[in-house]
């Protein structure tokens, strides 16, 4: 399993102007006058920025490149990146002005590029500045070309990037958010490879596999147990094994435990959706697009990640991560509309469309974690709905909550970490929706009525036994078909940043 996207990230005290490299990358802001670094770097290079200002080719809008060939000076070439106007400047335009500028080196193919940090000078402190700049730096330039055979001398990469900064008191402020943002951006791109696996790869056993494989190094401080359909049918874990039955691909219950090594700490669970090939099931879902429901596992991929860097981001709670695994298919002995499955919680739901399967292998999930583990919290996410991208589209995911307090700090998490989400209700009444004739529960509401989230996220809510609970529906968010500067068209990675930053702030 292999992705690409750079070498090396580097952080160091250094001078763009002496800087000697393939590329030296200079972030500038639109109508501001020039820096003392933007001036020397200038005389280094014979008066090539100027020129280029001057011209008014280039004005220092957000994203705007534009790359020049010095007559003089150590640099071989200069790439000018804009950061747009000084005030106000945001995390989130770091994050994509440094994509957009580690895009364009990777795309030369050069060895060694050298950028000074972005955001100095600003409101944005060196340790946040950093951050933003290697995970955009990281995320942009996500390659996956595990699958490619012909031409792969063609696939270009950047060897490394080294982060310039004017003195050492910025670099040790600098660190922290260095390095974290590099564990983190790797951990993003690890599940982006995960989630664009297909799904004839990236199966229930394979994901099983990923998590032993973590667990495996003692650096991460992880425990890992799968279950297997036997165990599960012990267990009576109906509503998982009711949507595996219409496949021959093996199901598994995925479970990874990262002990903070403080045995008073708190644990909260993380839990995700780890459908990795979802036709509808015997509701079977029309073709087009179809081949996006490889997509279905991101939730469970993004627990994966989350779960690979706890260790490495210095977070001090427990945490338990937790991924129902299996495809949904409409093989001969799947279950069927009408049929009736008995939940881990002993709650029995009444199916009426087998293609609402997520919220029923995240309905054992919840209740598994809620009963054994007792949490503080359980946070899900889940590529549950086409109606959250009607509601959000593709700019952020769907936030659920039975508790406020929670709520309010996954809001904080998303504002810092930029996985952007939006809060949506839960109301009593919908439950009167979800009631079945036959069963305690069916597993859709009434389509007519709409809401298609806000019901997902209610029938989820029944499955927690009062915990502090938040539902993440991130079917707009997980992958999306657009390129966009540091979310390259495919997976996004969505979850990493916003659960990773979630648990650092969580306390002890
Ligand atoms: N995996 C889908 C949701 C989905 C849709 C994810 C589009 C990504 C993009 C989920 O299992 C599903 O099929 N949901 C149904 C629910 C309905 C039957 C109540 C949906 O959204 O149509
Ligand atoms: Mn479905
Ligand atoms: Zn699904």
């Amino acid at each position: 399993m292999s992705f690409s996207s750079i070498g090396e990230v580097k952080l160091a005290v250094g001078d763009p102007s002496r800087a000697e490299a393939d590329i030296v990358v200079l972030g500038i802001h639109e109508g501001a006058d020039p820096t003392a670094v933007t001036e020397a770097l200038d005389k280094a290079a014979g008066g090539a920025l100027r020129r280029a200002i001057e011209t008014k080719d280039f004005k220092g809008e957000a994203n705007e490149a534009l790359l020049l060939y010095p007559t003089q000076g150590p640099a071989r070439r200069i790439l000018l990146v804009g950061l747009g106007k000084q005030a106000g400047l945001t995390r989130e335009r770091i994050r994509s002005s440094a994509a957009t500028a580690a895009r364009r080196c990777r795309d030369l193919g050069v060895a060694r590029a050298c950028a000074f940090l972005f955001g100095q000078g600003t409101e944005i402190s060196a340790e946040e500045a950093a951050e933003a700049f290697v995970e955009g730096a990281l995320l942009g330039t996500f390659q996956y070309v595990e699958f490619k055979t012909k031409d792969r001398e063609k696939i270009k990469t950047l060897g490394t990037l080294e982060i310039l900064v004017p003195d050492e008191r910025i670099r040790s402020a600098a660190e922290g958010g260095f390095s974290r943002a590099r564990a983190v951006g790797l951990a993003v791109n690890y599940v982006r490879t995960l989630a664009a696996h297909p799904g004839n790869h990236a199966t229930p056993s394979f994901l099983a596999a990923e998590a032993e494989r973590l667990a495996a190094d003692p650096a991460r401080s992880l425990r890992c147990t799968i279950f297997d359909r036997a165990k599960m049918k012990d267990l009576g874990m109906g509503a998982l094994l009711g949507v595996a039955k219409g496949s021959h691909e093996e199901p598994r219950f995925i479970l990874l435990e990262y002990s903070a090594g403080d045995p008073g700490a708190s644990t909260v669970a993380v839990v995700g959706k780890g459908l990795t090939f979802d036709a509808g099931g015997i509701s079977i879902k029309p073709s087009a697009k179809m081949e996006d429901m490889k997509f279905d596992m991101c939730g469970g991929a993004a627990v994966l990640g989350i779960m690979s860097v706890l260790k490495e981001a210095g977070v001090k709670v427990n945490v338990v991560g937790a991924v129902p695994a299996t495809e949904n298919l409409p093989g001969g002995g799947a279950y069927k509309p009408g049929d009736i499955l008995r939940s881990y919680s002993g709650k029995t739901i009444e199916i009426q469309n087998c293609d609402a399967e997520g919220r029923l292998i995240l309905a054992d999930a919840l209740s598994y974690v809620a009963r054994v583990h007792k949490p503080a919290a359980i946070v899900d996410m889940a590529t549950l709905t086409g109606a959250v991208v009607i509601a959000l589209g593709h700019y952020g995911a769907g936030l659920l909550s039975n508790d406020e307090p929670l709520a309010a700090r996954i809001e904080d998490a998303s504002k810092r970490s930029g996985d952007r989400l939006w809060r949506l209700p839960i109301w009593e009444e919908m439950n009167d929706h979800l009631k079945s004739d036959f069963a305690d529960l069916k597993n859709i509401g009434d389509a007519s009525a709409g809401g298609g989230t806000i019901i997902g996220g209610a029938f989820l809510g029944n499955f927690v036994d009062g915990i502090p609970w938040a539902h993440i529906d991130i079917a707009g968010t997980a992958y999306w078909e657009k390129d966009r500067p540091h979310l390259p068209k495919g997976p996004s990675g969505y979850g990493v940043r916003l659960i990773v930053d979630l648990l650092r702030h969580w306390g002890g």
